[in-house]
């Protein structure tokens, strides 16, 4: 029973909490409790009461680790989860620092825990969430994990627990940002805060595998709602997260940081690893351990802003990541533009990851009735380290990430590193034979078909002009792929819809198209400039180069889509003086909806997504795409890493690995390494030997016919690093186990000795095969033709005949039925 004197407490306290700093509360509980001592002093003790509640759910809730301290501070968690209208009668730490509770009503539940509605009476009542982690948690647990942490902070009756996590965070519910903010706004008052409150949630099952949870906070003063929104992925073990940000008010608010996600996590140590590089060095591994303060992953180039970094990392808590133990999180954004990835490791050694589009030079004005919806983050977690990781980021994207992810790709030969922009129908047509020849599925016709007045006969001019050449090609592009079809080829072109050449029919006739900024010379890049797609006529401008092309020949039924530059001066003369930092945000919403228009439309047109290289990879673009073009480094010494990096988010199936001449590896090096990828190929077949026309078609043939079905539906196990190997090994287990693909890299000299397979039935007997061996060669590796069970093999391994820089091997085990 609460008498009238703690009643009358409770709502000095209340008042006393709205007020905006320490000594303006001090100010105030002179004045409120002025003449009544043990009013004052019972509300000083609710106060110290709250923070150190406060301090408790800071320390303990937010942590996404399973946390035996929470199960032991309160008493009989199990009986709890059976009897939701029991008392928790909390143990002696619980109860010294809050008291105890009443449940109210059971909110959710998940594999990690149960939330509770609880109320609390002594010293003072309300209402929070309590989550009772249950010990002995399976993997499955990264949904509970983020659902359960969500709903818990969501639901308190608490604004300053609810703002760590979803509006930055704050001290003692003072409006100012300790911490990055994952939200900030200006309300169009001008008011700078918000606070958001829990309003409702509903939990939404997708099917039998997707649910939804969406969360919805509202400032308590303005018409302002923030949704939280989080689908996950049981089979899959991932979630994806995303906000929604609603705007009621009269006017518009502005809004300055506008993150996807912002978990906290609480560890001992945090070991964060990016990918980072540069053209022709994509996806390079750099792990370090994360210290008090901010470390920033960013990008702030706008478009196909993975250039120097892409948008997904690992991170390992307490010690560095391990391919097959730890415990690891991987998050990916799903959004081609500017991304800002802020780890935050803070006073209390909590992590605050926040993740979501760059603010920087962002800033969004959203109108009356507008809602803002961020890109999605993409998180996974294992406790058996970065493999398992890898494995559930690829088993999602085959699912639901990326295009026909459950089908097959086609081998394709490319004629860029063949002919780059010399040459014309007769050496095109002539390079079909060649195709067929080497056994590919499809003939890609690259760069420099386009542009009459202004003809892409270099990298000068042509882009925006698709029109075809037609002193080139003078039978036009149904021609060229009737000629293929006729060979039992497909035929696939190359666009890059998104760019315009100063020398280009377009650029003449509508500069104001193209990105820049008032009084500035145009900043060339590979001597050519960016659309503004935030210009609707630009929008149709680019769906049109797109339609045109593919309409009128239906023959066309794979296109390379390109994107050479990012952008440097980010100005647009279609959006007004006010919304110029809409640009990039504009910019990739549109570009996201004509790639989902393009995968709508034309679903027989296999789709790769390149960008100068590996410029472009992430979740948001992929969804409209089968493949992306890594790099346009393919010396396959340097494609061991870059494929390797890559790896730790984008399965085999998306990524197009080629065989060229670059660096003049061994040819069978060569294939070996693009074979572990969606193969294909840039050769200029007539330059071949006989002998090795032969080795590629033996090849194709051989990846074709046994191969891609395990390299591109299978598992990946990645089982010695380059980085800190002389060679680095993978293999691939198909989803029953009964098939296997081990491929062994030697990338320096170094005695051979036994490779562990892993992913392997251990009952199961597989037989041995060393493939792709040249004409007439026998297999030295010592099992070869063997049948040995799968626990021998993972424990003892196999000695691959590898030990001089550039050989090696590929080893396939087929399970016994
Ligand atoms: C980029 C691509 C290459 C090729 C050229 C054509 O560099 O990455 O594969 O298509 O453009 O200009």
């Amino acid at each position: 029973m609460i008498d009238a004197s703690t009643q009358r407490a409770e709502e000095v306290f209340y008042a006393a909490l709205a007020e905006k700093t320490a000594a303006e509360r001090r100010v105030f509980l002179d004045g409120a409790c002025a003449g009544d001592p043990a009013l004052r002093a019972m509300v000083e003790e609710m106060l110290d009461s709250q923070s150190e509640a406060d301090r408790f759910f800071l320390d303990s809730l937010p942590a996404l680790k399973p946390s035996a301290e929470i199960c032991q501070s309160v008493a009989g968690a199990d009986e709890l989860a059976k009897n939701p209208d029991g008392e928790i009668s909390a143990d002696e730490d619980l109860g010294k620092r809050i008291g105890p509770y009443k449940l109210l009503q059971k909110i959710g539940e998940g594999g990690c825990g149960v939330v509770y509605m609880a109320e609390q009476e002594a010293p003072v009542r309300r209402r929070v969430a309590l989550k009772v982690i249950k010990l002995g948690m399976d993997t499955k647990s990264v949904i509970a994990r983020f659902e359960a942490e969500r709903q818990a902070l969501a639901m308190m009756d608490h604004p300053n627990i609810a703002r760590v996590l979803d509006a930055g965070a704050t001290e003692a519910g003072r409006p100012y940002f300790v911490l990055e903010p994952a939200l900030q706004a200006t309300h169009a008052d001008g008011n700078v805060s918000t606070d958001l409150i829990y309003v409702r949630h509903e939990i939404r099952v997708v099917d039998t595998n997707i649910s939804l949870t969406r969360i919805e906070l509202k400032d308590p003063v303005y018409p302002f709602f923030v949704t939280l929104c989080l689908k996950a992925y049981a089979n899959e073990d991932v979630i994806e997260q995303w906000t929604e940000i609603r705007n009621q008010e009269n006017g518009a608010v502005t809004l300055e940081h506008f993150a996807s996600s912002a978990p906290l996590l609480h560890a001992k140590e945090y070991w964060l690893t990016q990918f980072r590089g540069d053209y022709r060095r994509e996806a390079t591994l750099s792990e370090e351990k994360l210290t008090p303060g901010t470390k920033i992953l960013d990008s702030k180039i706008g478009t196909r802003a993975s250039r120097y970094r892409i948008a997904s990392f690992i991170l390992s808590l307490n010690e560095p990541a391990k391919e097959d133990s730890g415990e690891v999180f991987g998050g990916s954004l799903e959004w081609p533009g500017s991304y800002q990835m802020a780890f935050d490791v803070d006073w209390n050694n909590h992590l605050r990851a926040l993740c979501g589009i760059n603010p920087f030079g962002e800033e969004y004005h959203l109108k009356p009735g507008e809602t803002f919806t961020t890109p999605a983050m993409l998180w996974t977690w294992s406790n058996e380290g970065k493999g398992q990781v890898s494995r559930n980021f690829h088993r999602w994207a085959r699912s639901y990430g990326i295009r026909d992810g459950n089908t097959s790709r086609p081998v394709l030969l490319n004629n860029w590193e063949a002919t780059e922009f010399n040459f014309d129908e007769k050496i095109i047509v002539s390079l079909f034979d060649g195709a067929k020849e080497l056994g590919a599925d499809l003939f890609l016709l690259d760069d420099g078909w386009f542009g009459n007045r202004h003809a892409r006969t270099n990298d000068a001019a042509g882009l925006g002009d698709w029109q075809v050449n037609t002193n080139r090609l003078s039978h036009g592009l149904s021609y060229l792929a009737a000629q293929a079809n006729q060979r039992g080829i497909r035929f696939g072109i190359w666009l890059e819809p998104e760019m315009v050449d100063p020398a280009s029919d377009l650029y003449e006739l509508h500069p104001e198209w193209a990105i820049g900024q008032p009084h500035r010379a145009p900043d060339l890049f590979r001597n050519q400039l960016g659309l503004d797609l935030s210009r609707p006529a630009v929008r149709d401008f680019v769906w049109r180069s797109i339609d045109d092309t593919l309409k009128p020949n239906p023959g066309i039924t794979y296109l390379k889509w390109d994107a050479n530059r990012y952008v440097t001066q980010p100005g647009s003369t279609y959006l007004p003086a006010g919304e110029q930092s809409h640009l990039l945000i504009d910019y990739n919403f549109a570009l996201l909806s004509i790639m989902s228009r393009l995968a709508k439309d034309f679903p027989q047109v296999t789709a790769m997504l390149c960008s100068g290289g590996g410029g472009r990879v992430d979740y948001g673009a992929l969804k409209y795409f089968h493949t992306f073009w890594p790099s346009d480094n393919t010396d396959p010494r340097d494609r061991v890493f870059i494929q390797w990096g890559f790896s730790h988010f984008f399965p085999a199936i998306t990524m197009s690995d080629h065989v060229t001449k670059m660096g003049n590896r061994p040819l069978k090096f060569a294939l070996d390494v693009a074979m572990s990828g969606t193969l294909g190929m840039d050769l200029d077949v007539s330059k071949l030997s006989s002998g090795e026309r032969a080795t590629v078609a033996a090849g194709i043939a051989l990846y074709k016919n046994e191969l891609r079905d395990v390299t591109l539906r299978g598992d990946l196990y990645r089982l010695e690093s380059p980085y800190d190997h002389p060679r680095a090994a993978l293999d691939f287990v198909s989803p029953d186990s009964s098939r296997a693909v081990l491929f062994v890299y030697q990338l320096q000299d170094a005695a051979n000795k036994a490779v562990k397979p892993r992913g392997l039935n251990p009952q199961m007997r597989y037989r041995v095969h060393e493939v792709n061996l040249p004409a007439g060669e026998k297999s030295k590796l010592a099992d070869d033709g063997k049948t040995i069970d799968g626990a021998t093999l993972m424990r003892d391994g196999l000695v691959p005949p590898c030990q001089k820089e550039f050989e090696s091997s590929v080893i396939e085990l087929a399970g016994e039925k």
